[in-house]
């Protein structure tokens, strides 16, 4: 393992003028985050390529205009239009072999590059452990075989994930062993055919709870056998969540943690979780995580390798560095103040109050989801087709149902990080750049946070119009007696069965 020498400071947008970095995962949540703070805050970086790759419906450089049209970039837009020139879409499957990239993107890449930022993934837990490793371990290497040939990289940032190596119930910052052996599993799944491969799976899912998992810990492991080669580092985020304040607040393009209970539960789809109510759950603001990445790189490219060093040093290569929450809410706690909000913010299209039993109990689970879930929307499908629409609560409510199941595990597990590479970058970010790139946030107020993630979900994911809360609320309200009505219907139908049965008996007797 190479010991680092820390060198003074240099500000970390002078670090970034001129570099060229490539970028793995530009369409993603975090991807987005990335381009737009490292646009605005280190201005005279020279290039950065998106390595993405096309939709049916548009190719990269539709996909990437659209990006550009978020609300996101919007203070970029205003201020600096002409940066978005610096973006340069590459085309490329991570899924196949040496990343899909042509023979000339290569070349390029490999002339120009500076830095690389791996961060494209297939975040599904339920893929099959083919494309899981093709897309998740196999591109991890294929991404390091091109760093490999990068004739000026001067750092390597893996964007891996708090929950890589769950058997262990501290996670220090440090490479673990891993799981198995990256190399004869990325041959296995070259080779067998699916059919074996589901049976492989089943085993390899004795050490891991998912595909993702296992595939993500496999990764890291590369990053460690090729980290001889390139200066490179792992960032460990937990799950990540809207930004705290950069460049917006609450902004957001997804539906993890807790903005999956505040949509689920507030539109009333998601009546019934299999979480532990009292486990802390760990989330981490994105532009948190993107200024860490940042500042990682920053620290990784600025210093001076030397394998012969022997005392004990503060950093290592690769530099590993936990990226999980500060400030911590059970799922308990969480869904009761997501639900506060939803009362003042109130979501539209709302088919039921907004309540969700939280239970750790799997039984009671399967039959609350059997009678809150799928019997309604049996129920309310029957009914669209009756009126000639199209039915779609079942599948949202199965969709529903794999994100409950997948999210579960890591609510009945709870793991501690160590923070120590976390504090020492904190410490070395130069006073001029505390503003910009400092990433401490223990005092956050999660009220504020959780209401701006609230409004940036209604906003910039539902497409909600903030303007019109009044009249959600009073729609809300019509849906509220509509669903007491129903339940007192049920409730005294339940009490006449009853009555019925139990004075038939009586009669016959
Ligand atoms: N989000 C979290 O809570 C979280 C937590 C811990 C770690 N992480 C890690 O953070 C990184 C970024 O996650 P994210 O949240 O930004 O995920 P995301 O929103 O799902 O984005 C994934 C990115 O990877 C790209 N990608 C996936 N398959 C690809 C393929 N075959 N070829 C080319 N590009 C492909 C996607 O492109 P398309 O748009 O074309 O699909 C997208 O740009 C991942 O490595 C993930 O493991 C995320």
């Amino acid at each position: 393992m190479n010991k680092m020498i820390i060198e003074p400071a240099k500000s970390i947008p002078a670090f970034y003028a001129g570099q060229s970095i490539l970028l793995t995962g530009p369409t993603g949540f975090l991807g987005k985050v990335f381009i737009e703070k490292i646009l605005r805050s280190c201005p005279d970086v020279r290039e950065i390529f998106l390595l993405m790759r096309s939709k049916t419906e548009s190719n990269i450089n539709e996909r990437l205009e659209e990006i550009l049209n978020l609300p996101l970039f919007e203070k970029l837009r205003k201020e600096r239009p002409s940066s978005f020139e610096k973006l340069i879409p590459i085309s490329g499957d991570i899924s196949e072999k040496e990343l899909g990239l042509s023979a000339t993107d290569r070349q390029m890449l490999v002339e120009r590059v500076t830095i690389v930022i791996h961060a494209a993934a297939s975040v599904r837990f339920n893929n099959s452990l083919k494309y899981a490793i093709f897309v998740n371990t196999r591109a991890t290497r294929d991404v390091c075989i091109l760093a490999q040939s990068i004739k000026n990289l001067i750092a390597l940032v893996y964007v891996s994930t708090a929950f890589a190596h769950v058997n262990e119930p501290f996670i220090d910052e440090k490479i673990y062993l891993p799981i198995a052996d990256w190399q004869k599993i990325i041959k296995i799944v070259e080779t067998l055919d699916e059919h074996t491969l589901n049976i492989f799976t089943a085993k390899c899912l004795d050490y891991a709870p998912n595909t993702y998992i296992f595939s993500k810990n496999l990764a890291e492991k590369i990053i460690q056998d090729y980290s001889s080669s390139f200066p490179c580092a792992i960032v460990r985020p937990s799950i990540v969540i809207p930004t705290i304040q950069e460049p917006i607040p609450g902004w957001l393009d997804n539906v993890y943690g807790p903005i999956g209970l505040f949509i689920g539960g507030g539109k009333g789809i998601l009546r019934v979780a299999c979480l532990n109510k009292t486990v802390n759950e760990d989330a981490v603001p994105v532009d948190i995580v993107i200024k860490i990445i940042i500042v990682v790189t920053w620290k990784i490219g600025l210093t001076t390798y030397d394998h012969n060093i022997t005392d004990s040093f503060t950093l290592q290569t690769p530099l590993v560095v936990n990226c999980t929450g500060q400030k911590y809410i059970t799922y308990q706690d969480c869904i009761k103040m997501m639900f506060n909000i939803a009362n003042e913010i109130p979501l539209e299209g709302t088919v039921w109050t907004p309540h969700t039993i939280l239970t750790n109990n799997f039984v009671l689970f399967y039959i609350l989801t059997i009678l809150l879930h799928i019997l309604p929307a049996i129920l309310i499908d029957l009914i669209l087709i009756f009126a000639g629409r199209r039915p779609m609560l079942v599948q949202l409510q199965r969709r529903v149902y794999v994100a409950n199941r997948a999210v579960s595990y890591f609510s009945f597990h709870e793991w501690k990080y160590s923070h120590v590479n976390r504090l020492i970058l904190t410490s070395l970010i130069p006073h001029d750049n505390l503003d910009s790139f400092s990433f401490e946030c223990s005092n956050l107020d999660i009220r504020t946070y959780c209401k701006n993630s609230a409004i940036g979900a209604k906003k910039f994911l539902l497409h909600e119009d903030m303007s019109q809360l009044d009249a959600v609320k009073e729609h809300n309200k019509r849906v509220y007696l509509l669903v007491r009505i129903i339940k007192t219907i049920i409730f005294i139908g339940v009490l006449w069965i009853m009555y019925k049965w139990i004075f038939s008996g009586t009669l016959n007797y």
